[in-house]
């Protein structure tokens, strides 16, 4: 079965990439072609040599039999020592997990834990699939913005899959809109202000500028 076909993609090395689409129309199968965990496909995704690919899935897939302190130090960063993992965990609200095992977790909990080691593994290129869903509000919030820390702070090349258009908006700074499936590109929006000026009353009008311009995209 073709899941995408005619797929051109370009993404700036520093940039904040959203690939927002009806379900089904085949952007997990582009974060896992990108992640090299699906090879069953003819084309070309160019690689930077040792590039390091951080990816958040849409289940957790944690390692049942290690505690989530192991989990996330298993493929962390030379440099993300005990001290690191103490603040990124407060930060995501994980401190209490730390010694439990990731079948003891809520959905939610476990979400954030594979966001802590993407983060920990300190990538060249983060894929993110559908992280926020399953979380409340607050929460979500809290790692959009945690997220946009360390974007910025990096600049490492991120790609992240939402159905949330608002949420698209808010972090990124190039929407490819994909067409059902198999996915094409349908539209390329590049948000013009920089992201940290774009403040609810901007999300706001740009998202019904958004929804005007590509009615029953999204
Ligand atoms: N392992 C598989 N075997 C067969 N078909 C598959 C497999 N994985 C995905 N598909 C099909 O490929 C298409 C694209 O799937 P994919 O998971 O990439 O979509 P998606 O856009 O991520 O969907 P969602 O928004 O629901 O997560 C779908 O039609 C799906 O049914
Ligand atoms: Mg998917």
């Amino acid at each position: 079965m073709t899941a995408v076909r005619a797929l051109e993609l370009a993404v700036r090395k520093d940039g904040f990439t959203v690939l927002i689409g009806p379900s089904g129309c085949g952007k997990t199968t582009i974060l896992r072609i990108l992640a090299g965990l699906d090879e069953d496909f003819t084309g070309n995704v160019p690689r930077v040599d040792e590039q390091r690919i951080g990816v958040v899935f849409q289940e957790p897939r944690l390692l049942p039999w290690r505690i989530v302190r192991d989990n996330i130090m298993l493929t962390a960063d030379a440099e993300f020592g005990n001290a690191e993992l103490n603040a990124l965990a407060e930060e995501l609200g994980i401190i209490s997990t730390l010694d439990r095992f990731p079948g003891e977790l809520s959905l939610g909990l476990a979400r954030r834990v594979a966001i802590a080691r993407a983060f920990a593994a300190a990538p060249d290129m983060l894929l993110l699939d559908e992280p926020f869903v399953s979380l409340d509000n607050p929460t979500a919030e809290r790692l959009r913005r945690l997220l946009v820390r360390v974007w910025s702070a990096r600049r490492i090349t991120t790609i992240m899959v939402t159905h949330n258009l608002r949420e698209a908006i808010q972090l990124s700074d190039r929407i490819v809109v994909l067409t059902q499936g198999p996915a094409r590109v349908r539209a390329i929006i590049d948000i013009p202000t920089n992201q940290k000026d774009r403040n609810e009353e901007e999300i706001e009008r740009l998202h019904g500028e958004l929804m005007h311009t590509y009615p029953n995209a999204f």
